[in-house]
């Protein structure tokens, strides 16, 4: 009978910092439609600890804080642990010993060619003190990926080349030792708004390292300070000058974010935001009037995850607990595609009872003829 390919979801963050909504955007409000759509056999998603690490193992306390932070970010936004598996990298060994055969499959011609890890290793300026475990990272990325049958990654178009790297090493093993792993695909985010937010400062990323982020955790004073602040059209300097809404991160983030509910219940003079942005271009809006109403927008969106988030702050050990029963969860699941690709690549030493059996009949048929030959031998001597 032909097995029938599971549909698997499977995503992941760096412990490293609280989720911006950048993620929420591009990630995981989408995760969320996915677990409430029910589309899916299995949900994973992993809190990326020992990738988190390759980076940054001179303060591992930073990436052990951030995995409740991140875990509290998860369920506050909506993921619910009873339809997701939660779970944390560094706790399912089978992706590291994966990792490692994995790494032969992968030339380091192919590794450095990874435009992801170039504008990475751009960015932190590493040079050739770059640690190994950073630069194979996408290998291990890839073990994250393969070890669950993911079918599906939704993810930024900056994993792209993650993404392709894994469907590479799922070819080249399949080829190698006969079909275990299923080739995943990308979920991109749906529109160009969602696809990478700007900083608050109008820079191409938001970025903890370039306190540009407004966080799902930030209270609403914070998010008002923070975007009644933001870079907008340079050129747009008083009310009666036409504005850019293109690039202008505060529209980047209208539509990201605002619907026309909003509009009825802030900003009633505009139905939708093509005429806020048709007003803005003619001239004669104000940025005051446009940032008050995002404001207003990402507020009545933070709200209700920010409640949640109050919520399963007051019970932390039950949050770990649900870490620690998804990451037992996915050591089971890792583990049984684990033991088929074992027993592809012939390392299940203690369960191929027929090579055993051959294996000691080769070990046979030698000492029956050694112990012929010694006979014959004693035999001609007398
Ligand atoms: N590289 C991802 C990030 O930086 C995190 C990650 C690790 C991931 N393993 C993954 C994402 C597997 C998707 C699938 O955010």
């Amino acid at each position: 009978m032909e097995e029938t390919i599971k549909k698997v979801m499977l995503t992941g963050d760096r412990p490293t910092g609280r989720l911006h909504i950048g993620h929420y955007v591009g990630s995981l409000r989408r995760r969320v439609e996915l677990q409430n759509e029910g589309g899916f056999d299995e949900m994973f998603i992993m809190i990326a600890d020992t990738q988190a690490l390759t980076d940054n193992a001179g303060n591992p306390q930073k990436v052990r804080d951030n995995v409740i932070e991140v875990a509290l970010d998860y369920l506050s936004a909506g993921i619910d642990p009873s339809k997701v598996t939660i779970f944390v990298q560094s706790r399912v060994p089978q992706l590291f010993e994966f990792t490692s055969y994995f790494m032969d499959l992968v030339t380091y011609s192919r590794l450095i060619r990874n435009p992801t890890i170039k504008s990475e290793l751009d960015m932190r300026g590493f040079g050739e003190s770059i640690p190994t475990g950073f630069l194979t990272y996408p290998i291990s990325q890839a073990s994250d990926i393969l070890m669950f049958g993911t079918t599906i990654v939704p993810a930024g178009e900056d994993q792209m080349p993650m993404v392709e790297q894994a469907q590479e090493i799922a070819h080249k093993f399949n080829a190698l030792y006969g079909e275990v792993f299923v080739e995943p695909k990308i979920m991109l985010p749906e529109t160009e708004a969602s696809r990478r937010l700007p900083g608050t400062d109008g820079k191409a990323k938001m970025s903890k390292s370039l306190g540009n982020c407004i966080y799902l955790s930030d209270d609403a004073k914070t998010v008002e300070k923070k975007v009644m602040s933001m870079f907008t059209d340079p050129t747009h300097l008083t009310i009666t000058d036409p504005g850019h809404t293109e690039g202008n991160p505060v529209f980047i983030y209208l539509e990201a974010f605002a619907k026309d509910e909003h509009f009825a219940k802030y900003l009633p003079e505009y139905k939708n935001l093509d005429e806020l942005k048709a007003h803005y271009e003619r001239g004669g809006l104000g940025d005051v009037t446009v940032k008050r109403f995002l404001a207003k927008v990402l507020n009545d969106t933070l709200d209700p995850i920010r409640a949640r988030r109050h919520e399963l702050e007051k019970d932390i050990a039950g949050v770990y607990k649900i870490l620690e029963e998804g990451s037992a969860k996915a050591r089971e699941k890792a583990e049984s595609i684990a033991i088929r690709a074992r027993r592809a690549m012939g390392l299940n030493y203690f369960e191929n009872r027929k090579l055993i059996e051959k294996q000691q009949k080769a070990y046979n048929k030698e000492h029956e003829a050694a112990a012929k030959l010694a006979a014959y031998l004693a035999q001609s001597k007398k």
